[in-house]
């Protein structure tokens, strides 16, 4: 049984109290923690629901609640920009860390986080909780197989809606020295999706990025060019825009033997599911649309439960989380490419130093 503590309460706080209650064999909440001590005491009422007779401690400040409590492992749901900070306030202080994403906005930053774990021999993991979705495994298991041959090309699009009400409800949000714009804060789920399946080895990155109409900083649109260090090219296409509402985040992948497409709400349904083999595996198009469950309730979808099961498997192992530092801070480099491209207007190769702070003024 582990202790773990909630750092940063707010809007999607409930999902990592989810994910300790549908633990609950393995973790046990000791502390919450925000400055708005409302947020904490609320999600301290959330987990005892399930668990009333817990004693959980609540802070305003974390350090306290490191120095007080000692808890095993620390989630961070703050914002992002305060990832950092926190992140390695934690591990030297001898917890392992789950970070949300993007675990931090600089290339810099996030380098410091992976060498502190290292130092302290902690755990880090990056809350991509979609790599856990069912369609999404089932993919990742497809081509482990070899079943796409030689991959082509990819593609992610990203088209949801975040309209004023979301700005102004954390004014933190689509600023360049807190958040970024929409690719780095909803579209990193897709551009992780599609590096991770595209072989974690993006070479070059041309994009361009604008800030078409939300009242932010940062920009609100992107579409990019990724290119793989086997010649195969991803497509990223994201946007925060969409009138009126979500519409959909769909993930592609062409290869020279597969076909395979998962959209929905957020890469949550297999829409396209077409392999030469699929006459000796058994799963022809038809019989693995039928098994499509509904989208979930949020875009959050079903993943942060597997996500907390898979980084307690990998203490008890002693072996890296599936999305560990090193792994989550691949999304963030080729973001912070695709800003500077539309900074330079050119092509930026990779790896490259950027942070989002390099930004200010773009879209004035
Ligand atoms: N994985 C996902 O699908 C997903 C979804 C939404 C948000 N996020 C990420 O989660 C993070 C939080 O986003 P949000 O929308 O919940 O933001 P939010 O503004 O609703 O909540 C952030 C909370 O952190 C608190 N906070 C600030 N400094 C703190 C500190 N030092 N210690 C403890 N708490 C502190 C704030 O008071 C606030 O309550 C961001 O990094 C965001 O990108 C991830």
């Amino acid at each position: 049984m582990h202790t773990i503590a909630l750092v940063g309460c707010g809007r999607i706080s409930f999902k990592h109290i989810e994910g300790f209650i549908n633990n609950a064999d393995e973790l046990k909440l000791a502390a919450v923690c925000d400055p708005v001590i409302r947020r904490a005491q609320e999600k301290k009422q959330q987990y005892k629901k399930s668990f009333p007779d817990a004693t959980i401690g609540v802070y305003a400040d974390y350090r306290e609640m490191l120095d007080t409590r000692k808890p095993d492992i620390v989630t961070i749901a703050a914002e992002s920009g305060r990832h950092p900070e926190i992140a390695i306030g934690c591990l030297e202080a001898g917890c392992h860390v789950i970070c949300e994403k993007p675990m931090a906005l600089s290339t810099k930053d996030a380098a410091a986080m992976i060498a502190v774990a290292q130092k302290c021999n902690k755990k880090l993991a990056v809350c991509f909780q979609n790599r856990f979705n069912a369609p999404v495994q089932r993919l990742r298991t497809a081509l482990d197989a070899g079943r796409f041959g030689r991959l082509l090309h990819g593609m992610v699009q990203i088209r949801w809606n975040r309209n004023e009400a979301y700005y102004a409800e954390a004014p933190w949000r689509g600023t360049w020295a807190m958040d970024g714009g929409t690719l780095m804060n909803q579209c990193t789920h897709g551009i992780d999706l599609l590096q991770w399946m595209m072989g974690e080895d993006a070479v070059r990155v041309q994009a361009q990025t604008r800030r078409f109409m939300r009242p932010i900083e940062a920009e609100d649109f992107g579409a990019a060019i990724v290119e793989f260090k086997s010649g195969a090219v991803g497509i990223i296409e994201g946007t925060a825009d969409v009138f009126p509402s979500n519409l959909n985040e769909t993930l592609s992948l062409f290869g020279e033997k597969g076909t395979a497409v998962i959209g929905g709400l957020a890469v949550n349904r297999i829409e396209t599911w077409r392999f030469a083999d699929a006459g000796s595996v058994g799963d022809t198009e038809e019989k693995v649309l039928d098994q499509n469950q509904k989208d979930p309730p949020t875009v959050y979808g079903f993943g942060y439960s597997a996500l907390f099961k898979d980084f307690v498997d990998a203490i008890r192992q002693n072996r890296e989380p599936l999305i560990s530092g090193e792994k989550g801070q691949k999304a963030l480099e080729i973001i912070l490419a695709i800003y500077k491209s539309q900074k330079t207007g050119k092509p930026v190769d990779l790896p490259c130093d950027f942070s989002t702070l390099e930004m200010a003024g773009e879209f004035k």
